[in-house]
Parts: C-alpha cells; sequence; structure tokens
C-alpha cells in the first residue's frame, strides 16, 4: 500500500490537488493502487496552525512515506516575514531534509497547445526538453548567508554560491542518465565567463562525459546565452543540466515554451520523493475555481511512475490530459478564442470522464 503524504499548501495548490487526489483514487482502483493518503499544512497553512512552514513531524512523515505530493507555497499574508518564517523556507527545508538533490522537470509542448504558447507554433511545435534542476546546494543553501549591520553604518546582505564536487557529479550522472533514455544531448548551463564556482561545474560535468558518458552530446551555454537560445531554437535542445538557480529560471521560461506554467510537474527525487507542479501557489487566482490543474495531475503521473513504479497508471493520466486538450477545452491560463473555457473543477471532471471512459 503505498504512503503518500499530502501537502497542498497554499493557494492554487489546494485546488489542483484535489483534482490530483480525485484522479488517482480512480487510476488506483482501475489498476489494483490502495493509496495511502495523508494529508498535512504545509507552507503558510503550517505558519497559521503552528508557527512554522513545516514542523518536525511532517519533516519525519516525509521520511517515511513513499512520496509525498505536493501543491504549491506562498503567498502575500507571509511575504513580510523573515526568511525562516516564509513558506518557501518550510519547501526548501522538506527538500534537504529528504536529499531531494535531483529536480526533474519535463516541459513538452502538446501539439494541440502549440497556439497557446507565446512564441509561433513554428519555434515550438515538438518540443520535448527534460530541465535537470539541482535542488539541494548552490546558492539557495551556501553558507555564510544573512543580512548584517556594518560598522560604519548601513548594512550588507550576502548569499553564497558554492558546489561540492560530489553534488556536481551526483547531479550531472542524473542528467546523462536521463539524457541516454532520450535523444542523448545534454546541455549544461553556467556562468564560467564570470564566476570559478561555475567553471568548477563546467569541468566537473566535461570529466565526467569523457570519462562515463562518451555516447552523450555534451554542449556547455553561459546562462544568458541559453535563456536566449530557448526561445529561439527550443526544439534543438533535449536535456538541460543547471544549478539550482540557474534551473530555477530556466524552467519557467522552458514552461512557458509549453503555453503556461500550469502545464508543468516536476519530480524531485533522492533519498526521498518530492513531486510538485513547477507553478506557485497564483495567490491572485487562489480560491476562484481558476487553476490548471494539469500541472498537478502531470506531477501525479510522475510519482506513479517514478516512485510506485506505476507506469500504466501514469500513462492513464497523461493520455487523459491529452485528450481533454485534443477535445478543446482549457483553462484560462491556456484559453485561446475557438476553444472551450472550463475552471479548474471541471477539468478535473472531464479528466476523471477519460479515465472511466
Ligand atoms: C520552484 C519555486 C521554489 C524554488 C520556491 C517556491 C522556493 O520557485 O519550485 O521553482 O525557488 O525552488
Ligand atoms: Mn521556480
Amino acid at each position: 500500500m503505498p504512503k503518500v503524504l499530502v501537502l497542498s499548501g497554499d493557494g492554487i495548490g489546494v485546488e489542483v490537488t484535489e483534482v490530483s487526489l480525485d484522479l488517482l483514487e480512480i487510476v488506483g482502483e482501475k489498476h489494483g493502487i490502495e493509496f495511502e493518503f495523508e494529508k498535512a499544512h504545509f507552507g503558510g497553512s503550517s505558519l497559521d496552525v503552528h508557527g512554522v512552514p513545516v514542523t518536525e513531524e511532517v519533516l519525519a512523515k516525509a521520511k517515511s512515506s513513499d512520496a509525498v505530493l505536493m501543491g504549491a507555497v506562498g503567498g502575500p499574508k507571509w511575504e513580510s516575514h523573515e526568511h525562516e518564517l516564509k513558506p518557501e523556507s518550510g519547501l526548501l527545508a522538506l527538500r534537504k531534509e529528504l536529499d531531494a538533490f535531483a529536480n526533474l522537470r519535463p516541459a513538452v509542448v502538446y501539439p494541440a497547445l502549440a497556439d497557446a504558447s507565446s512564441l509561433k507554433r513554428e519555434v515550438v511545435e515538438g518540443t520535448d526538453i527534460m530541465v535537470v534542476r539541482e535542488l539541494t546546494g548552490g546558492i539557495y543553501f551556501g553558507k555564510p548567508r544573512g543580512i548584517e549591520d556594518m560598522p560604519e553604518g548601513g548594512q550588507k546582505a550576502y548569499n553564497t554560491l558554492v558546489y561540492s564536487t560530489e553534488e556536481v557529479e551526483r547531479i550531472a550522472r542524473v542528467a546523462f542518465d536521463i539524457a541516454r533514455k532520450r535523444k542523448k544531448r545534454l546541455t549544461s548551463i553556467d556562468k564560467s565567463n564570470v564566476l570559478e564556482v561555475m567553471q568548477f561545474w563546467r569541468d566537473i560535468v566535461s570529466r565526467i562525459q569523457e570519462a562515463e558518458y562518451p555516447d552523450i552530446e555534451l554542449d556547455h551555454l553561459y546562462v544568458d546565452n541559453a535563456a536566449m537560445q530557448l526561445i529561439r531554437r527550443p526544439k534543438s535542445f533535449d536535456v538541460i543540466l543547471a544549478g539550482n538557480m540557474f534551473g530555477d529560471i530556466i524552467s519557467d521560461e522552458a514552461a512557458q515554451l509549453t503555453g503556461s506554467l500550469g502545464m508543468l510537474p516536476s519530480a524531485s527525487i533522492g533519498k526521498g520523493a518530492i513531486y510538485e507542479p513547477v507553478h506557485g501557489s497564483a495567490p491572485d487566482i487562489a480560491g476562484q475555481d481558476l487553476a490548471n490543474p494539469i500541472a498537478s495531475v502531470l506531477t501525479s503521473a510522475m510519482m506513479l511512475k517514478y516512485s510506485l513504479n506505476e507506469d500504466d497508471a501514469a500513462k492513464e493520466l497523461e493520455q487523459a490530459v491529452e485528450a481533454v486538450l485534443e477535445k478543446g477545452y482549457r483553462t484560462a491560463d491556456i484559453y485561446q478564442e475557438g476553444t472551450k473555457k472550463v475552471g479548474c473543477e471541471e477539468m478535473g471532471s472531464l479528466l476523471k470522464a477519460e479515465i472511466n471512459a
């Protein structure tokens, strides 16, 4: 019986996760998977109830679960909190605690959605990228960090971008292994023209390729150039490898290629596994039945595939998404003239109907 800790979090995280749970129950029944779902407060909702963005109890539960299914965290209510008491710090603590260092963010342009992209159809059609983002190191976690007063007056604030050999090697191997199962091309992103740590990153990735993955075609791009190439020639990318912060930025950009951030799933894998849509809590549309649940549904499919070895059930969710899009149903974020606009709940019902069909 797979144990899944459900942390739907804040804002639209709650609505989209509800849709996912419904669909998981249904595919579970069809495929003989009996999920044991346990829900807990997380992020802002945990701050409201427990005064911290994640409790020790939830971290322990996450560790003893087969997978964590996350919604989204954050919102204006908690934005002015000091660093440790921001909802986002709960997510970072969870990633660290589970050593979920490899964040896989597939950006696939569905044919039915190619016109929903802000780029031309001919530029994006056929795009199929896997962004592999390092998730538990780099500037997000580097020490020293902080804000302090200076003796001469005024203050200074600092963070540290640091990577060890082992951290770069392990994420590079994940990316190379994935490339091996795809088109065998890897683009590693850095800023080695300016930062020592990024030259170090580039050298290690090159060394691993030469020693262990001679069959994979590797190239390196500076992050600024990568940001440009990604919208110029998205189809030419296969697997993209990036550190924590560059990966955060590049994956939002990759998401927009697909039409909307509301479409992108992700899996964060290490000792434990967290499944998290790439989008945020979108407080501006939360609670209005406007959210796109597809990123969450595809995230659930990743959970079925990567943590529970239920490939068939995963496929069923993915196919339901494709079918509903083919039929012209769209949430507001991907809506275009001539398609049928639906809310989050209705999108859920349509997906359900597809699975039951
Ligand atoms: C993401 C988010 C998070 C990140 C935030 C919410 C901490 O933007 O998962 O991409 O920066 O990693
Ligand atoms: Mn992000």
